[in-house]
């Protein structure tokens, strides 16, 4: 086979780590429910005993899986879904399943998808196989709706008032990416080491995409498809994320009322085996090569038993749910 696949420019995040964590399961299906580049995915298939299923919302990855399908034939598949619908994927010797949750490279920089506060025009952001884009959230939420988005989704200390302008804003002018940088700005008037505008595009980002419900049903989905031992390992670039993820593992993988004095219920049951409790960060090297890296966080465990239920991780995180589900004419 002549065909190379050339990613010289891209640098898969915490690749390494990621490898020596599934490498001992060589020899089977590992799922990468973020393709991207197709970064992961290649170091897989380097190893001829596996297979690849791939997955990701963007078409526009249609191009680099094609390439993948010519080279590696019967070892790869593709399919351009969301990650949360994994379970209609059947698969009897799945060894991994793995997130390399947020954003590539190539969608950021692409400025006519609007993610980045650099783009002009109008506002968009939508990764893939979205039911609205940004440009409906700013010009049709109400200013309690949008108050709530930069809140919870921004931990935007002034949510408030940038809420509120955009609804005034609105009344004469529609609002291009362009204008909702120079609201945030003139409300912002302290400098900081970050970008004004990167919480109010993250919360939207988080919103338009429904990430927060993708990545809670994804990894219930996981599990539930995974057999026994096999390992669901996640990288995750801000801290709502971490936050579910971390509370996905731990709630599940520790002994809770392991008292012999108590009855056994469902809950002294390990659904995990967690045996790294911090996260994996990457090396300085790494950072110093790729500096978006130095946000990631790499969390994985291994399965241990069937039947986990996720009730209270579910609940738990019910709250960020609901300001997904915020309606239009709320
Ligand atoms: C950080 S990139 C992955 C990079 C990849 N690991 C590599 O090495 O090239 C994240 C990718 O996940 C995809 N993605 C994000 N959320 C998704 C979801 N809910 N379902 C499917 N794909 C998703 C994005 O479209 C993007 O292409």
């Amino acid at each position: 086979m002549n065909a190379t696949i050339n990613l010289e420019k891209h640098f898969p995040v915490l690749l390494n780590e990621l490898v020596s964590i599934i490498s001992p399961l060589y020899g089977g299906t590992f799922i990468d429910c973020t393709f991207g580049a197709g970064g992961y995915s290649k170091k897989i298939l380097e190893n001829n005993l596996n297979n690849v299923i791939a997955i990701d919302r963007d078409n526009s990855v249609n191009s680099i899986a094609s390439k993948f399908q010519k080279i590696y034939e019967k070892r790869f598949k593709f399919y351009n879904k969301k990650f949360s619908d994994i379970d209609q994927i059947k698969k009897n010797d799945i060894k991994a399943i793995i997130f390399d949750l947020g954003y590539s490279l190539n969608q950021i920089s692409d400025l006519n998808r609007g993610l980045s506060f650099k783009s002009k025009g109008k506002l968009d952001m939508r990764m893939g196989l979205n039911d609205f884009s940004c440009d409906k959230v700013i010009s049709k939420m109400s200013q309690q709706s949008l108050f709530k988005i930069f809140k919870y989704f921004g931990d935007e200390k002034y949510a408030k008032p940038i809420s509120k302008k955009i609804v005034q804003f609105r009344e004469n002018k529609k609002i291009e990416t362009e204008n909702l940088v120079e609201i945030i700005e003139s409300i912002k008037k302290k400098k900081t080491g970050k970008n004004k505008s990167t919480k109010v595009f993250q919360a939207l980002r988080i919103f338009v995409n429904k990430e927060i419900t993708e990545l809670i049903n994804g990894l219930i989905n996981a599990y539930n498809i995974l057999p026994i031992g096999g390992v669901i390992a996640v990288v995750t670039f801000h801290s709502i994320e971490d936050k579910i993820v971390k509370f996905f593992f731990k709630e599940h993988s520790e002994l809770k009322n392991a008292s012999r004095y108590l009855p056994k219920s469902i809950s002294s049951k390990k659904y995990f085996n967690l045996t790294k409790k911090k996260p994996i960060l990457p090396s300085s090297n790494e950072i110093k090569i790729n500096p978006p890296s130095r946000s990631a966080k790499l969390r994985f465990a291994y399965k241990l038993e069937n039947g986990c239920d996720f009730k209270k991780f579910v609940n738990y995180f019910s709250y960020l749910k609901e300001i997904e589900n915020l309606n239009f004419d709320a």
